[in-house]
Formats: C-alpha cells, sequence, structure tokens
C-alpha cells in the first residue's frame, strides 16, 4: 500500500506531514501487528525461540538505541562518525550522488556530515530517510526539512526487507546504510538484501555501507553489556512490544540480558534468557508461550566484518569496492561500492 502525504495537507487516518516534508508510509500499525503475529507464531513458539530484530525499534526502543549509541562502551557510532568527518568530501566527490537515500535512518545524525558535503560540492537534491519506526522518522526529517531548506526531504516508512523496490527514483542515487545495521541481518538475509537493492540501482548509483569489524572479545562484550544496563533495557523492551501489540504479560524482570560474542559466526548474539521456568500468555494469538529455566530468546544477531567478506558479499550482489575507509584503530569501516 503507498500513501502519500503532500506538505502540509492533512489524509484521512495520517498525522500531519511537517511542511516540506513528503511521507511515503509502506508499513501502516495493522500490517506491522500482523506481521508481528505470524513472526511470533513461527518465532515463538518453536525452539529455539527467536524474534527478528525490527521489533526492537518501537517509539521507547528507538530512543534507548539513541541512548546506547553515546555509551562510553559503545563505539561504533563514535567510529563511524570519525571515519565520516575524514571522508564525506570523498564519499560525495566519487559518488557524484544528488539523491541520498537512507536506510535505519534513525534519528540520521551522522548523515548530516554526508548532506553538508553533498551540499558544499553543490550537488545535493533530495534526501530520503527511510525508516519502519514512523514517529521517529517523522520527526527527524521534520528538523532535517528545516535545517536543509532548499532540499527535497521525501521520507519513506518502510521495511528494508520488504519494500526496497519503492525507493524514489530519479538523479545519481547514493543508498546510505550506516551503523552497521547490515550486521543485524544473518548471511542469508544479507544476500537477499543486497541482492534486492542492487537489482533496483542503476549503473553509476552508489551503496556507503558501514560495517562493525572483528576485534577482541572484550570489548565486543562490552559493548553489548554495558554497565549502565542501556542494552539491556533495549532488550527486554520488545517484551513491552509484546505485551501492548499482542495482548501479552510478560514480566520483563524475569528475562536476563546476555550478549555474547560468538566467534564461530562472528556475531554478537543479544539474548533474553528466562530466569524461571514460566508461562506467558498472548491473549491477541490466544497462545500460551512455555519458557523452560535458562531457555533463551534471541532478539538480535550483530555480525563483524573484515574487509575480504564485505568486499565479496558486495561483489556477488553486482557492487564494485571502490573505496574502504577506517578509523584509526581500525575499529569500523565505511566501504563505498557502485552498482556495475
Ligand atoms: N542509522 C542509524 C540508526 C541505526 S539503529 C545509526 O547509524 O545510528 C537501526 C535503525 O534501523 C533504527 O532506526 C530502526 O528503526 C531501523 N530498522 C530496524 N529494522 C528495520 C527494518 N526492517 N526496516 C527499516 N528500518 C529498520
Ligand atoms: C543498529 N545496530 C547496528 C546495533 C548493533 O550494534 O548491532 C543495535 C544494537 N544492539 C545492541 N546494541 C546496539
Amino acid at each position: 500500500m503507498r500513501v502519500t502525504v503532500q506538505p502540509g495537507v492533512m489524509h484521512v487516518g495520517e498525522a500531519r506531514s511537517a511542511p516540506g516534508v513528503r511521507v511515503d508510509v509502506h508499513v501502516r500499525p495493522g500490517d506491522a501487528k500482523r506481521a508481528l503475529r505470524q513472526e511470533v507464531l513461527r518465532g515463538l513458539c518453536g525452539s529455539p525461540k527467536e524474534l527478528s530484530p525490527r521489533w526492537l525499534y518501537d517509539e521507547r526502543g528507538s530512543q534507548l538505541f539513541d541512548d546506547i549509541t553515546r555509551l562510553p562502551e559503545y563505539y561504533p557510532t563514535r567510529r563511524e562518525r570519525e571515519i565520516l568527518l575524514a571522508h564525506a568530501g570523498d564519499v560525495a566527490r566519487l559518488s557524484g550522488a544528488t539523491t541520498l537515500i537512507e536506510l535505519g535512518s534513525g534519528t540520521s545524525e551522522k548523515t548530516r556530515l554526508l548532506l553538508d558535503a553533498m551540499q558544499e560540492a553543490g550537488q545535493l537534491s533530495r534526501f530520503v530517510p527511510f525508516d519502519v519506526s514512523e514517529g521517529f522518522l517523522r520527526r527527524a526529517a521534520a528538523s532535517l526539512a528545516r535545517e536543509y531548506p532548499g532540499v527535497t526531504v521525501h521520507a519513506v516508512v518502510g521495511d528494508f526487507e520488504h519494500h526496497l523496490a519503492r525507493l524514489p527514483e530519479g538523479g545519481r542515487r547514493l543508498v546510505a546504510f550506516l551503523g552497521g545495521t547490515i550486521g543485524n541481518l544473518k548471511p542469508p538475509e544479507r544476500a537477499r538484501f543486497l541482492a534486492e537493492l542492487s537489482s533496483g540501482l542503476r549503473p553509476g548509483d552508489g551503496l556507503l555501507l558501514g560495517t562493525d569489524l572483528i576485534k577482541d572479545k572484550e570489548r565486543l562484550y562490552a559493548a553489548y553489556n554495558d554497565s549502565a544496563g542501556v542494552t539491556a533495557e533495549f532488550n527486554r523492551n520488545v517484551l513491552r512490544v509484546l505485551n501492548r501489540e499482542l495482548g501479552g504479560n510478560f514480566d520483563p524482570d524475569a528475562f536476563e540480558h546476555f550478549a555474547p560474542y560468538d566467534e564461530h559466526n562472528a556475531w554478537v548474539e543479544m539474548r533474553l534468557v528466562s530466569r524461571r521456568a514460566q508461562s506467558v500468555w498472548l491473549s491477541t494469538l490466544r497462545r500460551r508461550v512455555e519458557f523452560a529455566e535458562g531457555e533463551v530468546l534471541r532478539t538480535e544477531v550483530s555480525c563483524k566484518f573484515q574487509q575480504p567478506r564485505v568486499e565479496q558479499e558486495l561483489a556477488e550482489a553486482g557492487l564494485r569496492l571502490v573505496a574502504w575507509w577506517t578509523d584509526e584503530a581500525g575499529d569500523f569501516a565505511l566501504s563505498l561500492a557502485l552498482k556495475q
């Protein structure tokens, strides 16, 4: 479904979009609820239990992620900003893009460095933030429209695993996928995602990809098990989402957050571990879900990379790596790839 809200025009069932912002909505609350129901029937009623990280990002989850980015232990955001500070101008020049599309855009805070560089190069005409978290996206889009008055801000509420075919066309496009969010897709999902994204690009369009790099286990552990407990709250928040959306009676405190690094898969795995044997009722599904003591619900994987793997996965999708930049410490990487 495609609902387009023109600047300042009120549509039935739509919040007013801010002046100067166009918003396309491809995920409506009813669709999200249906998708969640199906996923819970598959992912919570079997073993091992698992949910997609998409459900971590309701309004509160999006805010908690933003808090995570400022934690002393969580280095990826700071490292990626360091790379953008050094190379945003190179990205603008090498991509030659006039439209910047950002997948999983969140607050688009670091993205301003790219927008500034593209504007300085006199080539920025449109910004397309794309996210599943509608309220957050609308607010970010409104701020960006105020900060970049000459730029068309066209926000898209969508799921990057389902709605890539709906990315706006036109101009030379650069798709930014920052923060390491691609690592939240497992290898087969990632291959599907890259193939679908690439198939919608035209030769010369680009992808700017942020990937977190393999490093010692202790630092990874600290980044995902922070001492202030913010990541734990972010993780448990998914249980509040299930309570609200599916009439559940989860007690978030009955689950412990634990995020170990799995060297074999090269990913950090975010888990909720049941502190005791318990039974949870989901009234919308008329289902009872049983947890044994110590049973794990996996809520996210966060894959860590090395350059050859990134280059190979991009190449398999028809995207040629033209630049690979890391921060000084070699913690995080930004890749620029062009569609062949
Ligand atoms: N790019 C930002 C935010 C990363 S957090 C940064 O680098 O800091 C991940 C973002 O992806 C969140 O804003 C979340 O709402 C969004 N997201 C998660 N799953 C998504 C999906 N399937 N489709 C679209 N957006 C998604
Ligand atoms: C959004 N994504 C890249 C974050 C990550 O590091 O995988 C989400 C996150 N999970 C726990 N902390 C942060």
